[in-house]
């Protein structure tokens, strides 16, 4: 996982805000994923001593909370998704406004990794497997956070530090 503290600022506050949604969005589904990993690894524990019944109470649960855990990561995922479709609407704003010269591969790029983001989440839609849960992990605590970190470095500080020489507000 990547903390936006430890990330380097751009020189755009709106950004380095949706830069900070988007590594709390990833941190939040990272953690909630190792939870359902956890209760669907050893949530099924179930002491040998306990009777029929309290077999079918303790499994009914389970499903119960495992339903709940796969709510819960749709409905992170969603946020994730949401989030970033603003995240990258506001500089693709920002960069027509100020005539960013880049600003076709920068779009491009956005594109690219929103199809990506799709992706993943669609595979969470058509099954909420323990393999699933391990794809998306990696996807939250690595790929993705890696991916953005990158971003930032290299196009959205080029264009933010654009944009603000060409009188863009830092707000
Ligand atoms: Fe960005
Ligand atoms: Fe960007």
């Amino acid at each position: 996982m990547i903390d936006f503290e430890c990330t380097p600022q751009v020189a755009l506050e709106f950004m380095n805000r949706e830069h900070r949604k988007a590594f709390d969005d990833a941190n939040a589904l990272k953690r909630l994923l190792d939870s359902a990993l956890a209760l669907r690894l050893f949530g099924a524990s179930g002491s040998e001593a306990v009777d029929e019944l309290g077999d079918e109470i303790e499994t009914e649960m389970e499903i119960k909370t495992s339903q709940l855990d796969s709510d819960e990561i749709e409905q992170l995922m969603e946020t994730l998704l949401s989030d970033t479709v603003r995240h990258f609407e506001l500089e693709e704003e920002s960069m027509e406004e100020y005539g960013f010269p880049a600003r076709g591969e920068h779009s491009e790029e956005h594109r690219r990794v929103l199809q990506w983001m799709k992706d993943e989440h669609s595979l969470w839609s058509r099954d909420c497997s323990i393999e699933t849960i391990n794809h998306l992990s990696i996807y939250a605590a690595d790929r993705f956070p890696k991916w953005l970190l990158n971003h930032i470095v290299t196009m959205d500080t080029v264009m933010a530090s654009y944009i603000h020489r060409h009188g863009g507000t830092s707000l």
